[in-house]
């Protein structure tokens, strides 16, 4: 039964543990919850807030609206062929808990994107990736209700407009629509993607050989990494990477290169280069630095953190610097991948 609450803290829903108060709150967990919803007039003019894990959320003001958070569980398998397993997964699942339930089942596609915070309903929204892979390489479709009229939608790859941390949910369909179900293409044989950053490194470590490569392998190697120099929310407030590595022309990239030869940079086309935002903030001296209880942190520059009673003021104040000094540094602009409320 859907219950409206009134005046609640969002710090334990969201990642970056900040506090801030919805005015109203409600738990969905089913699609009746949304019909129910649909029908109560007295919240269909009220700014929305829909919550998955949080985990990719700075809240620097109270919410004057709803915040809605998604809990529709349910894994199942609802389709084979001769390649595919097709696991659709509810709103509200762990991601962690998705990949681990196709790592353990030997549906090979997720293994890479192990450890990801937050849940299967706010994947798509941002096209969450890790490790050479994205989730847009294993969407099948996502089933989403509209919040005001009630309505059911399917999407396909083609309506979700996926890009880098992009998906029309971000942009275009911003706060219209509910996503309650995600549907991934898993494939039966799996193709191990293991060139990139430290991978193929870690699993030598581990004692992987190319016979005993598997996605479990893979998938250890991936929370090996993430432990190692991602801030665990449980420990530590943060949102992941707070912006995206950003993509500048390959003539400024040349130019950048002879004052500093170790930029790293990764073509995307043949006019642009991706940068890591993480190594231009470690070289404008950032990494490990702290002011209060809002720090950049010590082990990968691309992540802010919270240790403690930071505000969201004070986390945004700090990005601004941050995007100033890389700005001033190296003339490249950085963008928060960061929903700021
Ligand atoms: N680097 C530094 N200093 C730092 C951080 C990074 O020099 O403090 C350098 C590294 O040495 C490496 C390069 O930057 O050469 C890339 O670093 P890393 O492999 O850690 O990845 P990233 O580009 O910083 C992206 C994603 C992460 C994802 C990793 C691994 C974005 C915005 N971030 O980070 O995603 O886990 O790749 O695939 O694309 C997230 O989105 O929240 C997130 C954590």
């Amino acid at each position: 039964m859907l219950t409206v609450q009134r005046g609640v803290s969002l710090r334990p829903y969201t990642t970056f543990g900040i506090e801030a108060q919805a005015n109203y709150f409600a738990d969905i967990a089913s699609e009746t919850d949304l019909n129910t919803l649909s029908q109560l007039n007295e919240f269909t003019e009220l700014p929305k807030l829909i919550l998955g894990g949080g985990s990719n959320l700075l809240l620097t003001q109270d919410f004057p609206g709803l915040a809605l958070r998604l809990t529709l569980g349910g894994i199942d398998v609802v389709r084979e062929d001769d390649l595919h397993i097709y696991v659709r997964a509810g709103a509200g699942v762990v991601w962690h808990e998705l990949v681990m339930y196709c790592v353990t089942n030997n549906f090979a596609g997720m293994e890479n994107l192990s450890l990801i915070p937050g849940t299967v309903g706010a994947a798509p929204m941002q096209n969450i990736g890790a490790y050479g892979v994205e989730i847009e390489q294993l969407f099948d479709h996502l089933e989403a209700v509209h919040i005001e009229t009630g309505e059911k939608r399917r999407f396909g790859h083609a309506d979700c407009r996926f890009g880098y941390r992009e998906s029309a949910f971000k942009h275009e369909l911003k706060g219209q629509y509910i996503i309650t179900s995600v549907t991934f293409r898993l494939d039966k044989t799996p193709t191990f993607h293991t060139r990139y950053g430290a991978i193929s490194e870690t699993l030598a470590d581990m004692g992987v050989t190319d016979e005993t490569m598997s996605i479990r392998a893979i998938s250890d190697a991936v929370i090996r990494i993430r432990r190692s120099k991602l801030p665990d929310p449980a420990e530590i407030g943060n949102a992941g990477s707070f912006f995206k590595n950003p993509e500048i022309p390959v003539s400024q990239f040349t130019q950048l290169k002879a004052t500093y030869p170790a930029l790293p940079g990764y073509p995307t086309s043949d006019e642009l280069v991706k940068v890591p935002a993480g190594w231009l903030i470690e070289q404008a001296g950032w990494k490990g630095y702290r002011a209060g209880d809002a720090g950049v942190h010590a082990k990968q520059a691309l992540v802010l953190v919270n240790y403690g009673r930071a505000t969201g003021h004070e986390i945004l104040a700090l990005a601004r610097q941050v995007q100033a000094s890389v700005l001033e540094k190296f003339g490249i602009t950085i963008n928060p991948e960061v929903n700021i409320i």
